[in-house]
C-alpha cells in the first residue's frame, strides 16, 4: 500500500535517523571497522553528539560545538578516507533518510550531508572539492567560471 512518510520535525526524528544510520554503518564492510577498530568509538557518547550535530545543522538548536574536520583528519593516517568511503557513507545516509522520512527537512538534511561530505573529503585529503570539478558544473556555473578565469579586458581609451 502507498505509505505516507513523516518529515523530520525535531529532535525525536533526528534520534531515530542517527540510530538507524549508525546501525547500518556499523554493519557495513567498508565503514564499520573504521568506527569499531580504528577509532574504537564509544557509541554512548558518539550518538548523542551526532543528535546534537544534526539538530544544530537542521534546526540551529542542538548546541553542537565540535570540530568535524579535525575528527576526520585524524583518521587519514590510520585508514582509507577516500572517495569510495565517502560515497558509501552518503549512500547509506541518503537511503536511511529515504527509508524513514519524506519532505522539506528530509531533502535538506541529505543536501547538507552531501555538501559536508564533499568539504570534509576535499579538505582532509588535500584534493579539489568534487562539486567544483569542471565535469560536475552546470553550464551556467561553467560560463561564470570562464569569466572569472579570464575577466573581460578593460576597454582601451
Ligand atoms: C568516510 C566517511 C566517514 C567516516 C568513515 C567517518 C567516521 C567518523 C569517526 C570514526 C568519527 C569519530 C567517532 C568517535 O568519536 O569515535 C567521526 C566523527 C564525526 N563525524 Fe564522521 N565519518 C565520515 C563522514 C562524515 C560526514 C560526511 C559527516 C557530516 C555530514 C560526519 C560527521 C561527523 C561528526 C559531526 C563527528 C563528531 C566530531 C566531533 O568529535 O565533534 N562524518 N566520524
Amino acid at each position: 500500500m502507498f505509505e505516507i512518510k513523516p518529515d523530520i520535525q525535531g529532535r525525536a526524528e533526528i534520534e531515530t535517523l542517527v540510530n538507524t544510520f549508525y546501525d547500518r554503518v556499523r554493519g557495513d564492510e567498508l565503514l564499520g571497522f573504521i568506527f569499531e577498530k580504528i577509532a574504537q568509538t564509544n557509541w554512548q557518547t558518539h550518538l548523542p553528539k551526532m543528535y546534537a550535530f544534526w539538530e544544530t545543522v537542521i534546526f540551529r538548536s542542538g548546541g553542537y560545538t565540535g570540530n568535524p574536520l579535525a575528527a576526520h583528519a585524524k583518521l587519514v593516517p590510520l585508514t582509507n578516507m577516500g572517495r569510495e568511503q565517502f560515497d558509501r557513507w552518503l549512500m547509506l545516509f541518503r537511503r536511511t533518510v529515504d527509508d524513514l522520512f519524506a519532505g522539506e527537512h528530509a531533502e535538506h538534511i541529505k543536501s547538507c550531508a552531501e555538501d559536508m561530505a564533499n568539504v570534509i573529503h576535499a579538505r582532509i585529503n588535500h584534493v579539489p572539492d568534487a562539486r567544483f570539478a569542471p565535469a560536475n558544473l552546470t553550464p551556467e556555473q561553467r560560463e561564470r567560471y570562464a569569466r572569472y578565469k579570464s575577466p573581460p579586458q578593460p576597454a582601451t581609451p
